[in-house]
């Protein structure tokens, strides 16, 4: 656990409102002290509410034990056990997701985690997004919440690139209706690329680039035009691609890959 730096002082509350329910006003200085915990690097969110509530961390020389508490970036002083908190290195992580493994951290039914994948990585990441526990393939986790932001931001529009096994042969109509957008319970799919890539007896094997990142939207396309996905790989992320990075394993992603 590295040292930390950041200046902080508590602007006197005012308002008989609890701090939680207040609205961030300025929201690029102010946050919450669990989020500026866990943004240092230090852990998940929900560690960092415990390491408040033990009482093991000071603003401004005070104890504060309300994980919500807003701090001011530029004006308060933030100690951790101690210490001051270090600007976390940023880290920029691609892990090749297996099947049967959840993107979060703690899962109730005790499931494995893609943390579990990247224990030896070091420092506190978050993934960009999700993949399904039976989606399998490219995984970013980072602590760059800008950065994290950006890529899963509707506005940018930033591809995705799959390999989908369909449950069925599908139709050159079929594809069509894929390219065009199809419509979903929460609306109409933007134009996506698709090229069917081989025919077996019973199945359709194609590659589907969407730039959208709606829940289990893949999956929701192909039941749109009466099939299913029996296997789904995400292989891009952008101009990323999954290249021969073994499957279970992480690297960092490089200063030109960014
Ligand atoms: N679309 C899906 O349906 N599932 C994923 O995991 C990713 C994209």
């Amino acid at each position: 656990m590295g040292s930390a730096r950041i200046a902080v002082c508590i602007l006197p509350s005012l308002s008989p409102v609890p701090q939680s329910v207040i609205r961030n006003p300025t929201p690029e200085i102010k946050k919450t002290l669990e989020r500026v915990l866990s943004k240092a690097g230090l852990g998940s969110r929900s560690e960092a509410r415990s390491w408040i509530h033990a009482r093991r961390v000071r603003v401004n020389g005070r104890v504060v034990e309300n994980p919500d508490h807003w701090v001011d970036l530029k004006r308060d002083k933030i100690l951790f056990d101690n210490q001051p908190l270090a600007a976390a290195e940023k880290r920029y992580i691609l892990l090749y997701k297996p099947k049967g493994y959840i993107t979060t951290y703690g899962d109730p039914e005790k499931r494995p985690t893609v943390y579990d994948l990247i224990a030896d990585a070091g420092t506190w990441v978050a993934p960009v997004g999700r993949l399904d526990l039976d989606t399998s393939g490219l995984l970013i986790l980072t602590n760059d919440t800008a950065f994290a932001e950006r890529m899963t931001n509707p506005d940018f529009h930033v591809p995705k690139t799959y390999l989908i096994k369909a449950s069925t042969l599908l139709s050159d109509e079929q594809l069509e209706r894929l390219r065009n957008g199809v419509e979903l319970s929460d609306g109409p799919t933007r134009p996506a690329q698709v090229n069917r890539l081989r025919d077996s007896t019973k199945y359709t094997h194609l590659e589907m680039t969407i730039t959208e990142g709606r829940n289990r939207q893949v999956r929701r396309m192909l039941e749109a035009v009466d099939s299913k996905v029996l296997e789904l790989v995400r292989v891009g992320i952008g101009k990323l691609r999954i290249g021969n990075l073994p499957i279970g394993k992480w690297r960092e992603m490089e200063p030109r890959e960014l």
